[in-house]
């Protein structure tokens, strides 16, 4: 008997993007929304148009670009209950083959009084007039009563009644603040799922605030859920969304109970999460579910004895099922610029000649220092290319240190503004290598940054391996993250720093709208 198919809506471009500090750019978007339709997601929530032109020419080259066809991924995009927020939703999905509008209402009596200021009617009204709006764009409306589960449990009802009564195709029932307790959450899905009937899909958006968001999408799913709103490493708003990979491979490993499957190739897992880690500048926690670097890693001597003689004595997953291969070294320094397209092409990257180009520099100049580089390596330096490439107003042209123990750090900086291809040189001294660079670079692009978090990883195993700083830059009080990657470390660290300014430039200039009311 084949399991019954739990959608996955991939919300990670949208719910995610908001995390504090993650501002992504239309290229950084579509290279992940590419990603996420290889990972064979049911649903792309591309963005929420409305907010800004970045999001809406998002969303919008993500609905011409990313993959058509009867299995191709659903892109959807969020509006408010307001004409204006439908509209632009509508025109920005007008390239997809298949589109879905979701629009949401808070409905809980503390967003309606504090931010709304809005009557029960008024919420009925409005939940009504919107889901019929949307519905003259597309035959695909999702419904999301805000804060559900801080909503008077009658009150909620019949917002939902509304909701299918006017044309919402999927019901979404979200955990707005993480405040849903496992069992509950469960009653209150079976209950709404026996409610709408069977044209329409109940779907769950579980935020983790006390850590169980994923434990809350599952036990709807046991209720009768039938789609799962999720993010790649569980990103999102506050301590984030429903992790895709731990929901997914949940069903997977235990579909002996669950008895639920999902459509997801679960080998592109890791890179997904990899990918996501390097243009969103969030690190994934070592002890991370699934995609963590300990996940498959053993310490102790009875558990690596016990591995060596059978994974299963401490795995429940295999690693092979979720794409974390060895790494093996694919190309050096000698590897011409065919073969290294190639195996990008090979990796599923599509890149434009004069992306190639950077990539191909960027690579020959790390063969020349890193002997070879595995895909990991490959995908890092692409990652890094797609995000200093996009819409970023200074490049980091050159950087020279010196001094060490014995006399101050010094650095001097080449930095290019792009819009005006005029170049700057400075230099600052600091209390180290890292704490020089980043003077430099503040001094060359007269922004006030300072750096609160500064993490350094490395890509894969070895002496040479590449170095993966990922940093939190303060520019006038916003947390802003950013990632670089060098076979050097203060190369890696200047990199992070400037592309957490180039994100701050970006977000300046989006324009707030969403604290509006409907
Ligand atoms: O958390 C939430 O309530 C949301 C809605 C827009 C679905 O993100
Ligand atoms: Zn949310």
């Amino acid at each position: 008997m084949h399991p019954t198919a739990v959608q996955i809506f991939d919300t990670t471009l949208r719910d995610g993007e908001q995390a504090p500090g993650i501002s992504l750019g239309v290229k950084e978007k579509l290279e992940i929304a590419d990603q996420l339709a290889r990972l064979n997601v049911n649903t792309i929530e591309a963005g929420f148009p409305i907010t800004s032109q970045g999001d809406y020419d998002a969303v919008k080259a993500i609905a011409e670009d990313v993959a058509s066809g009867p299995d191709a991924p659903v892109i959807a995009a969020l509006a408010r209950c307001a004409r204006g927020d439908i509209d632009r939703a509508a025109s920005a999905l007008k390239g997809a083959a298949r589109s879905r509008i979701h629009v949401f209402l808070s409905t809980s009596e503390i967003h309606r009084r504090a931010m709304l200021r809005a009557s029960e009617d008024e919420i009925l009204a409005s939940t009504a007039e919107s889901v019929r709006h949307a519905r003259t764009y597309t035959d695909d409306v999702e419904f999301s009563p805000q804060d559900a589960t801080r909503t008077d449990h009658d009150f909620l009802l019949k917002v939902v009644d509304v909701a299918v009564e006017h044309g919402a195709t999927t019901v979404n029932i979200p955990d707005t603040v993480g405040y849903a307790l496992p069992h509950d959450f469960g009653v209150l899905i079976a209950e709404i799922v026996g409610r709408v009937g069977d044209d329409v899909a109940v779907s769950v958006h579980c935020h983790n605030d006390l850590g169980l968001a994923v434990a809350n999408s599952l036990e709807a799913v046991r209720n009768g859920a039938r789609q799962v709103e999720v993010a790649v490493n569980g990103i999102g708003e506050r301590a984030g969304n429903c992790s895709m990979e731990e929901v997914v491979m949940a069903l997977a490993t235990r579909a002996d109970l669950l008895q639920r499957s999902t459509q997801i190739t679960t080998t592109e897992i890791a890179r997904t999460s990899r990918l996501v880690t390097a243009l969103t500048g969030y690190p994934v926690q070592f002890n991370k579910a699934v995609v963590g670097r300990n996940a498959f890693a053993h310490e102790s001597g009875i558990h690596q004895h016990g591995v060596l003689q059978d994974r299963l004595t401490y795995e429940i997953m295999r690693a092979e099922d979720i794409g974390v291969a060895g790494a093996q070294i694919v190309l050096g320094k000698h590897s011409g610029r065919h073969a290294f397209a190639k195996q990008l092409s090979e990796l599923g990257y599509e890149l434009s000649d004069t992306e190639l180009a950077r990539a191909f520099t960027r690579f020959k100049e790390l063969a020349d220092r890193k002997v070879e580089l595995t895909d990991i390596d490959l995908e890092a330096i692409v990652a890094d290319e797609v995000s200093a490439s996009a819409d970023d107003v200074f490049e980091l042209e050159s950087l020279q240190v010196s001094g060490g123990t014995a006399s101050a750090p010094t650095a001097t900086v080449r930095v290019r503004r792009t819009a005006d291809n005029v170049t700057i040189d400075e230099s600052a001294m600091g209390d180290g290598m890292v704490d020089a660079a980043c003077g430099a670079i503040r001094r060359a692009v007269g922004i006030e940054a300072r750096l609160v978090t500064f993490n350094v990883a490395a890509v894969t195993g070895g002496i040479d391996a590449l170095g993966d700083v990922t940093v939190q830059v303060d520019v006038d009080g916003r947390h802003i993250s950013g990632r670089g990657v060098s076979t050097d470390i203060v190369e890696a660290s200047a990199r992070a720093f400037l592309s957490a300014i180039n994100r701050s430039v970006r977000l300046r200039h989006r324009v707030q709208t969403v604290t509006d009311t409907p």
